[in-house]
């Protein structure tokens, strides 16, 4: 199911140039490129990646790297669904980065873990509670919500672990 976050963003945002980090298969690319935009999907995953590749499309250019060295340009949308987590101590410094290469009037879609649930430390780095909030408080905050979701983790009695998740829609309106 595309995000409904996506498809509000898209309605928001002047087609140009999307980013798509942490693409994994190229799901939402795909939509962003339906949508007309050239979309760059960075993707660590090698035989991710090469899903994508093998799409062979015009509009998406797969780049197989870590976020952490890509090196941004300017985007009239940027994509960032689930991967933070990932990042440990570089989470801030690349929701900066995103900041930065996002034109102005342009869109960012952000869902991220935060750090409560039952994930118990698992991932180190997470953000508190409201903090990305706080980091667009001057952009125009489009959806904000805070919400339990549940994982892909499972506990050891076999439930589906739970975290809070938070959505965020916002667009640089300076
Ligand atoms: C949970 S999946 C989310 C996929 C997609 N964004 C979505 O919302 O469905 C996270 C993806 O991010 C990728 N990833 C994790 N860390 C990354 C990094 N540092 N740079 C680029 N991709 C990364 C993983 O390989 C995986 O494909």
């Amino acid at each position: 199911m595309v995000k409904p976050l996506l498809i509000k963003a898209v309605e928001l945002a002047r087609k140009g140039k999307a980013l798509d980090i942490g693409a994994a298969n190229g799901y939402d690319s795909l939509f962003l490129a339906c949508k007309g935009f050239n979309v760059t999907a960075v993707e660590k995953d090698e035989y991710l990646s090469k899903e994508i590749s093998d799409m062979n499309l015009e509009k998406i250019h797969v780049f197989n790297q870590n976020i952490s060295s890509f090196n941004f340009e300017k985007y009239t949308l940027i994509n960032c669904c689930f991967v933070l987590h990932f990042l440990k101590n570089k989470t801030r410094g690349i929701i900066k980065k995103i900041q930065q290469s996002t034109a102005k009037d342009g869109v960012n879609v952000i869902i991220t873990f935060l750090n409560e649930g039952e994930f118990n430390n698992k991932h180190e780095g997470l953000l508190k509670p409201n903090e990305l909030k706080e980091m667009y408080s001057d952009w125009e905050m489009i959806v904000y919500a805070e919400k339990f979701v549940q994982t892909k983790e499972k506990n050891k009695d076999g439930s589906v672990k739970e975290q809070k998740a938070a959505f965020l829609l916002a667009k640089k309106s300076n």
